[in-house]
């Protein structure tokens, strides 16, 4: 019979008597382990193999299971130490056993607790006393660490446990496949095999040859089980920031670029937030120490921007009755909002003075002194966006995030009144987690009020928003902890298996 190549190698190196691992078979095969895995498959459905599976379970010495098997366990030295200080008759100070034991740091704890686990002894007012009748020297952990050292088996699972939860071993679980040959194997080796010449590949020279109509092609098996090749891909925050662009641009929106450290000036003060606002303290935002303030602020605008805080604008205009210092509108600090770029743009500092309509859209990192929990961190991505219109109302800005989000397939948001130093009317906007079912907060906005529009020289309405962008991803892909896609503790089965919704 002839059979391509891997599929040969197969059949010759299995045996009829015992399942063997299909690596071991790819080994001696003088194959990669995949196209062995691959071929023992379709020799299945040609019945000539059978394929079998094995869970095979391996233990392995930490490296603080490593160190106690040189040093002995804590609660073993400790009980020595004790013996050899007589606290059989009489109890001895804690103190003095742990410095004889050469015990400190966290093998303190170790030492204490097993010791009495173990029934070594009782350790009552800072005194130890020791059990004459315990034996230290047939501690059983000890000893299945020393056999598992060796390479041996440990078959008591009791045991196991305890070391698995003191964190002494770890244990892994595999799945091994096996190949047998059949009883048709067997007979169809006997009468013998040869290797197929077949073609991987079509090339030019098999069609200018005409020899393409004769040969024999490869056949693809896809449904055989390939390993599973973990390489690097885009991070599911930046694919979809990246698709929020996308869909911003697709409804006609240009983006803003700007510093993430600015002076507050951009950050706060065109935002008609007065220098005392709660929010402006060092509990909220990050302050840079060097530099300590910008070089450049356009003069007329810082003056509007001072005019419209003491004294308000318009005819009924009031403004704060609290001191606006220069310097502090100057400091520079790590923006806690991308709304300092929406200032630049529509003051006319960035790109010039614009005229109605424009959209503009940015998705950018923010820095606040949050506390660290599920929903917050210390920095996030914001989508930032406005609108620059004649008569502009409440029912544009939520049309505009009716039509945004369904881009995302949320469709159920959530619109509450709330208040901003710088909007008005201004509101927020909640969806509904896909897991939970609770209602999640995913951004705010609002109409710039007069007292921001006027000192930019902004005669038109503006409506604008910053949206979460990680509170977007939650709502699509409903995990429930922000720290499951940022930083050390992310879900990276999470972000390996995800399947990218568009
Ligand atoms: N700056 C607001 C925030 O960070 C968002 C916002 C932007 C609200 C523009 C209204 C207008 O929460």
């Amino acid at each position: 019979m002839q059979l391509p190549e891997a599929q040969v190698a197969v059949l010759k190196t299995a045996d009829s008597e015992t399942h063997r691992p299909i690596t071991e078979i790819a080994d001696e095969g003088g194959i990669k382990p995949e196209t062995a895995t691959g071929a023992a498959f379709e020799l299945e459905e040609e019945g000539l193999i059978a394929v079998s599976e094995r869970t095979e379970s391996t233990t392995e010495l930490t490296d603080e299971g490593a160190q106690y098997l040189d040093e002995s366990l804590p609660e073993i030295r400790l009980y020595e130490a004790a013996i050899d200080a007589g606290a059989e008759d009489e109890p001895v100070s804690l103190g003095q056993l742990l410095g004889e034991a050469g015990l400190e740091g966290p093998e303190v704890d170790i030492a204490l607790a097993n010791f009495a686990r173990k029934g070594y002894g009782k350790v009552e007012s800072g005194e130890v006393a020791a059990n004459p009748d315990a034996d230290a020297e047939a501690d059983e952990e000890l000893a299945a660490l020393e056999t598992l050292d060796a390479g041996e088996a440990v078959d008591d699972d009791d045991i196991l446990d305890q070391l698995e939860r003191r964190g002494l071993i770890s244990r892994d679980e595999s799945t091994v496949r096996l190949a047998k040959l059949t009883e048709d194997g067997v007979t169809t080796l006997m009468e013998g095999v040869e290797v197929a010449e077949t073609v991987g590949q079509l090339t030019p020279e098999l069609l200018t040859s005409g020899e393409w109509e004769t040969v024999e092609f490869a056949e693809y098996n896809v449904e055989a089980e390939a390993e599973d090749p973990q390489q690097g891909k885009e991070h599911i925050l930046r694919q979809t920031a990246n698709r929020v662009k996308d869909v911003l641009v697709g409804m006609g929106f240009k983006e803003m670029e700007g510093p993430h450290v600015d002076a507050q000036f951009w950050i706060n003060d065109c935002l008609f937030m007065p220098q005392d606002h709660p929010a402006r303290t060092h509990w909220d935002q990050f302050d840079l120490e060097q530099p300590d303030e910008i070089d450049e602020l356009p003069e007329e605008l810082v003056e509007n921007v001072r005019s419209a805080h003491l004294e308000g604008v318009g005819e009924d205009g009031d403004g704060y009755h609290s001191p606006w210092e220069l310097d502090v509108a100057k400091s520079l600090d790590l923006r806690g909002h991308t709304t300092s770029l929406s200032m630049r743009y529509l003051s006319g500092f960035a790109e010039g003075d614009l005229e109605p309509p424009e959209r503009y859209f940015s998705v950018e990192k923010v820095y606040r002194n949050d506390t660290l929990d599920p929903t917050h961190l210390l920095e996030f991505f914001q989508i930032e966006g406005w609108v620059l219109a004649e008569d502009l109302s409440a029912r544009d800005l939520m049309g505009t995030f009716t039509e945004f989000y369904e881009q995302f397939g949320i469709t159920d948001l959530d619109f509450k009144p709330h208040y901003n130093p710088y909007t008005e009317p201004s509101f927020e906007l909640f969806g509904t987690h896909p897991e939970t079912g609770e209602i999640v907060e995913v951004g705010n906005s609002g109409i710039f009020r007069e007292e921001v529009c006027k000192p930019l020289g902004v005669e038109a309405d503006v409506m604008a928003w910053g949206l979460s962008l990680e509170r977007l991803l939650m709502l699509m892909y409903g995990f429930e902890d922000i720290r499951d896609v940022h930083g050390t503790l992310c879900d990276l089965e999470l972000l390996r298996d995800v399947e990218v919704v568009y």
